[in-house]
């Protein structure tokens, strides 16, 4: 996998600028790297905030399997970030939390958003690297907080480009079942608590399995199963 990198001051979203080159026919590993947004997006339509400091970029994907089977593609950039965070806190418990949160301590440290059109899928990423920015929905932390010597944003980057190309590689050759264990072997597991934006409503459970096809397996208080797709491909 080949990376080019178009590095911004400010920009609203990487993963705008991204999917405009995608429409416009960029190759994939287009990446686009941004010190701060001025418009920032998580997932559900919530708001990230990028003050300078954090690592935000995007990448551009096609990958060579059918749309159906995107949404894995999220638990490839899970895998990338938990190594690179891994190797500046080599000290620290870091956990993958379905769908892609990755966790150090149980606190966000990253997020990751995918988003796709005909033909392209852009992840983004966020890496709070010396700022954790404020929200009241969940604890967060950031590289710098968690008593990591800091280098350039530069070579975090390059750093998450070379495990993200690696795994993503692996995805395409191999399929998900090895990364399907990989994530497995660092999944926040316990309780947890999940939005259905389409039920509107909230589901508390036991996290039991990450199923073949990316499914969240939950047990619910009463015994009950119940399989949460991630639904993250819009
Ligand atoms: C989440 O946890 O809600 C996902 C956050 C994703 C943030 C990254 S920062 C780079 C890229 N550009 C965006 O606007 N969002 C993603």
């Amino acid at each position: 996998m080949k990376f080019s990198v178009r590095r911004v001051a400010t920009t609203s979203s990487t993963n705008d600028d991204v999917k405009v080159a995608a429409e416009t026919g960029a190759a994939e590993g287009l990446v686009v790297w941004a010190l701060r947004q001025e418009a920032g997006r998580g997932r559900q339509g919530r708001t990230w905030q990028s003050p300078e400091g954090n690592l935000y970029f995007s990448m551009l994907l096609r990958p060579p399997v059918p749309k159906r089977a995107w949404g894995n593609y999220s638990f490839v950039a899970g895998l990338a970030v938990a190594e690179v965070v891994r190797g500046f806190l080599p000290h620290a418990k870091v956990e993958l939390k379905w769908p892609n949160d990755v966790l150090v301590g149980g606190k966000k440290i990253s997020g990751i958003l995918l988003e796709a059109g005909e033909g392209w899928l852009v992840a983004g990423i966020g890496l709070n690297v010396q700022k954790m920015p404020e929200n009241p929905m969940y604890p967060a932390t950031s590289l710098m907080d968690e008593g990591a010597a800091l280098p350039e944003l530069e070579e975090i980057l390059n750093k998450a480009l070379a495990a993200f190309g690696t795994v993503y590689e692996q995805m395409n050759k191999e399929g998900f079942a090895p990364i399907r264990a990989a994530w497995l072997k660092s999944a926040k597991k316990g309780a947890m608590r999940v939005r259905l934006p389409s039920l509107d409503n909230e589901l508390t459970g036991e996290f039991a399995d990450l199923d073949d096809e990316g499914n969240l397996v939950l047990r619910l208080a009463d015994g009950e199963v119940r399989k949460i797709s991630a639904g993250d491909v819009s």
